[in-house]
């Protein structure tokens, strides 16, 4: 089928957390932002508006693959021109072949904090475990700033800022509010799909009284696993069954917690959890959380077994190795580098210089020194080693695929992945997931293959991070790209009337 959502991009006010009225990224008039929801297999049409009037913008599908249509991916600089405002949509057109829990937020100038950013529910009817529950329950969390982005960015990257100390959100929000009630019916059987979106804060989520049974991270079905508490970094994912009890005796605190670890300060007054409530007395009190869980010990991710059994990707054929490191510049201002670049978007997006510099597409001097590009060949194993020489820890993302987590350090474990790491350390069945957490001065290695030909952002989720520079360009077979997106092109008329 095809399903297709009109959205009309306008600023509206919200106060999710009954501290501060702000103006927010808003659809259709509405905010929280509606959940998109498909079949897999159907092909989703987002007609974009943008009404804001004074910020361009662009919405970015995380975790899809987008196979033969990378220029949908979202991204601007690097797949896209802005969205400006005006009168015309800019339409996103794609099939969903993915199941699973999935996300979608702005893609340019730091903007999706300020409120554009929401789930995406790709609903598999195969899924193996459709007889498991009853009902489904999608839920957020988030963290939450009271001031505007392009403020905040500016005093982020100012020599006011020199040791790059990120702002710290003044609350935490599930589904965009501190008060959220979700009904329970005796007996049954929930499954949550819950998404991290926010802008910097992991956060760690348990229930009161009940135990999560994982099955999906990141839209990878997973072997079942119990879990009394788990961790989400900010773009992660998570699937999980809920049992309710059999009585309504009373109702159950749900909590996430921000990860303080992640902030260079505390400021006075903040609280860093926020609380909901699995609801099952309509009229009994909602009691806060019994624990304040110090320290906390959430699920280890690499504890997951895909569904299907995937078994560890032979040999690299190629190695990306990227050191992750802060450093200031001659403004004064911190910035962040993989080796010795820091990400600068390039005036041309990436992909129309893969479109247009025809054989020499797979020459990365084509692309400019601080797009920080990477050609990959069609088909190969590619593994990304990552050494962090920061001390904080950083969801790193990959457009356009998930990766074999074949290995992630300690935190502190040093700068060794690589050398000291052999094939003899890496489960022979690793866990997948699009969005993983690097260890502060730890090291991991990621491996996927290079299947799907596109132009796909690698970057650290933290959008300050994303603003000061932690960002590489894969390149992934672009010959095969200008074949596959000119055919498109053609497809829908453009190319064609001008041929
Ligand atoms: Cu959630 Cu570059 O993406």
């Amino acid at each position: 089928a095809t399903v297709t959502y009109d959205f009309n991009i306008t600023w509206v006010t919200a106060n999710p957390d009954g501290m501060a009225d702000r103006p927010t990224i808003g659809i259709n008039g509405q905010w929280p932002v509606p959940t998109i929801r498909v079949n897999k297999g159907d092909r989703l049409i987002v007609n974009v508006l943008n009404s804001l009037g004074n910020q361009s913008t662009s919405l970015h599908f995380h975790g899809l693959f987008m196979s033969g249509a990378t220029h949908m991916d979202g991204p601007v600089s690097v797949t896209q021109c802005p969205i400006v405002t005006s009168d015309l949509p800019f339409t996103y057109n794609f099939t969903v072949d993915q199941p699973g829990t999935y996300w979608y937020h702005s893609h340019i100038h730091g903007q999706y904090p300020d409120g554009l950013r929401g789930p995406l529910i790709v609903h598999d009817p195969e899924s193996p475990f459709k007889d498991m529950y009853d009902e489904e329950v999608v839920m957020t969390v988030s963290d939450w700033y009271h001031d505007q982005m392009p403020g905040l960015l500016g005093r982020f990257m100012s020599k006011a800022n020199p040791t790059g100390a990120e702002p710290v959100p003044n609350s935490a929000l599930l589904n965009d509010t501190q008060n959220v009630l979700v009904p329970l019916q005796p007996g049954k059987t929930y499954l949550f799909r819950m998404v991290n979106i926010g802008a910097f804060s992991g956060q760690y989520i348990w229930f009161e009284g009940h135990n999560m049974t994982i099955l999906e991270v990141d839209g990878v079905y997973t072997q079942p696993a119990e879990a009394a508490m788990i961790y989400l970094a900010a773009a992660q994912r998570c699937s999980f069954l809920i049992t309710a009890k059999n009585n309504t005796s009373r109702n159950f605190p749900i909590v996430a917690s921000m990860d303080t670890d992640l902030f260079d300060t505390l400021p006075d007054g903040l609280n860093w959890n926020v609380t909901g409530w699995l609801f099952y007395d309509t009229a009994g009190p909602l009691p806060q959380p019994a624990v304040v869980c110090d320290p906390f010990e959430p699920f280890d991710d690499m504890g997951l077994v895909p569904w299907d059994n995937q078994t560890i990707l032979g040999e690299p054929d190629q190695t990306i190795a990227l050191d992750v490191i802060m450093d200031n510049l001659s403004d004064g201002a911190n910035y962040a580098f993989f080796n010795n670049i820091t990400y600068v978007a390039p005036k041309i997006p990436t992909l129309y210089t893969v479109l247009t510099a025809g054989e020499h597409a797979t020459n990365p001097t084509v692309y400019g020194t601080y797009t920080h590009p990477f050609i990959l060949e069609k088909d190969q194993v590619v593994d990304i080693v990552l050494n962090n020489l920061d001390p904080g820890k950083h969801p790193f993302h990959l457009h356009g695929h998930n990766f074999q987590v074949i290995w992630r350090s300690p935190a502190k474990a040093g700068t060794s992945a690589g050398s000291n790491v052999t094939a003899a350390d890496f489960p022979s069945i690793p866990m997948r997931r699009d969005t993983v957490v690097l260890n502060p001065n730890g090291n991991m290695v990621l491996r996927f293959k290079s299947d799907n030909p596109g132009v796909w952002l690698f970057h650290c989720h933290i959008e300050w991070h994303v603003q000061s520079g932690l960002m590489a360009t894969f390149i992934e077979a672009p010959l095969a790209v200008q074949d596959q997106t000119l055919d498109t092109l053609d497809t829908h008329g453009a190319a064609g009337e001008v041929a």
